[in-house]
C-alpha cells in the first residue's frame, strides 16, 4: 500500500525503516511544539518522531525544557503553539497507552498514602479515579513491588523511603500501568549502581515486548550503552536519531555548549570507544 503523503508526516525515515504506512504507527510525533511559562519561550520549534519498540534518550543541560517536553506531551502544561499525537491521537484519547514516571524532586512525598497504594493508583488510568481499589487491584501492585524489590516495603509511608526506594516504587507503579509507552524522568539520578542496572534491565524487557521507553538522562557515558535513539535538546532541537550516528562531539557541542569538563569526559569516553573498535 501506497504510504500516505501530507503536511502532518515530517517522519519518513521511521515510516520508511519499518515499512508502516502512517502516523498511527508512529508511537509519538511532536510539530511546530512551542511552550512558554509567562510568556518566555522555553521550548522553540520542537519537531520529531520516536520509532516504536526502542530506549529513547532525551539529554541536554540543565533547564533545556527536558522536563518541560514530557509534561507537553503529557498535557501538563499548555503548548504555546504546536501538537503532539501519540500514536496518531491526542494525549486525552491515549492515555491508557501512557505510563509516567516524574523526575524525583517534582513529587509531593508528604502525600499520605504508603508503597503499595503509590503503586496499586498507578492503575488509577484504567480503574477511573472515583472507583475504589480493589483486592485483584492491590495483587497486582505487589507483585510489581515483588519485581522491582520492594514488597517488604509495602506498607511504608512513601516519604519514609530513601530516595532510591522511591524510585523503585514509582517504577512499580509503571509496571502495573501496563502502557505502551513509558516516560521517565531521571529514573537513574541519585540511585546506586545495583538499582540502576535493575532498572536498565526493566528497561530492557519492556524494549522486548515491544514497549517503547523515552529516558530524560544526564550521565553521558552511559548513553551509548542505554539509548538506540537519541533526541539531543537544547530549547531547540539539536539532532534526533540512532545514537550510533548522532552522539558525536560535534552534537555534543551544539547541545552542551562550553561546558566543557562534562564535554570532555563524554568525547574521550566516544574516543576510548572508537578506540576498542579499532
Ligand atoms: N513552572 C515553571 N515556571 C516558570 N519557568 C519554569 C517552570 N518550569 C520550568 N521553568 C523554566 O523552563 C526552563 C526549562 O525547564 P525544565 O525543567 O524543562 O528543564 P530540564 O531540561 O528538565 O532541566 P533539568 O536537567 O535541570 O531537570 C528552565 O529555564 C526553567 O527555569
Ligand atoms: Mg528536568
Amino acid at each position: 500500500m501506497a504510504r500516505t503523503t501530507s503536511l502532518i508526516d515530517p517522519a519518513p525515515d521511521i515510516i520508511a525503516d519499518k515499512g508502516v504506512t502512517d502516523q498511527n504507527d508512529v508511537p509519538i510525533l511532536v510539530q511546530d511544539l512551542t511552550v512558554a511559562y509567562h510568556r518566555k519561550p522555553v521550548l522553540w520549534d520542537i519537531d520529531f518522531s520516536i520509532p516504536e519498540g526502542k530506549i529513547i534518550g532525551i539529554i541536554g543541560p540543565n533547564g533545556a525544557g527536558k522536563s518541560t517536553l514530557l509534561k507537553a506531551i503529557l498535557d501538563l502544561i499548555p503548548k504555546a503553539s504546536g501538537r503532539i499525537l501519540i500514536y496518531g491521537k491526542p494525549y486525552r484519547q491515549q492515555r491508557a497507552k501512557v505510563g509516567y514516571v516524574p523526575q524525583r524532586e517534582s513529587v509531593d512525598w508528604d502525600f499520605p498514602v504508603n508503597a503499595l497504594d503509590v503503586v496499586a493508583m498507578g492503575q488509577y488510568g484504567k480503574i477511573g479515579w472515583f472507583k475504589p481499589v480493589t483486592r485483584k487491584h492491590k495483587t497486582l501492585a505487589m507483585e510489581s513491588l515483588e519485581r522491582v524489590g520492594m514488597a517488604d516495603y509495602a506498607n511504608r509511608q512513601i516519604s519514609q523511603l530513601s530516595g532510591g526506594q522511591q524510585q523503585r516504587v514509582f517504577l512499580a507503579r509503571a509496571l502495573v500501568q501496563d502502557a505502551q509507552i513509558y516516560f521517565m524522568d531521571e529514573p537513574f539520578a541519585g540511585v546506586d549502581a545495583a538499582t540502576e542496572t535493575a532498572i536498565v534491565k526493566l528497561l530492557q524487557q519492556f524494549r522486548s515486548i515491544g514497549k517503547t521507553v523515552v529516558v530524560i538522562h544526564h550521565d553521558l557515558q552511559t548513553v551509548k550503552d542505554y539509548f538506540d535513539y537519541l533526541i539531543m535538546l537544547n530549547m531547540r532541537i539539536v539532532a534526533t536519531g540512532n545514537t550510533s550516528e548522532i552522539f558525536t562531539p560535534e552534537n555534543l557541542q551544539k547541545t552542551y555548549g562550553g561546558r566543557l569538563t562534562l564535554l570532555d569526559e563524554a568525547v574521550q569516553a566516544i574516543a576510548r570507544e572508537g578506540d576498542r573498535r579499532l
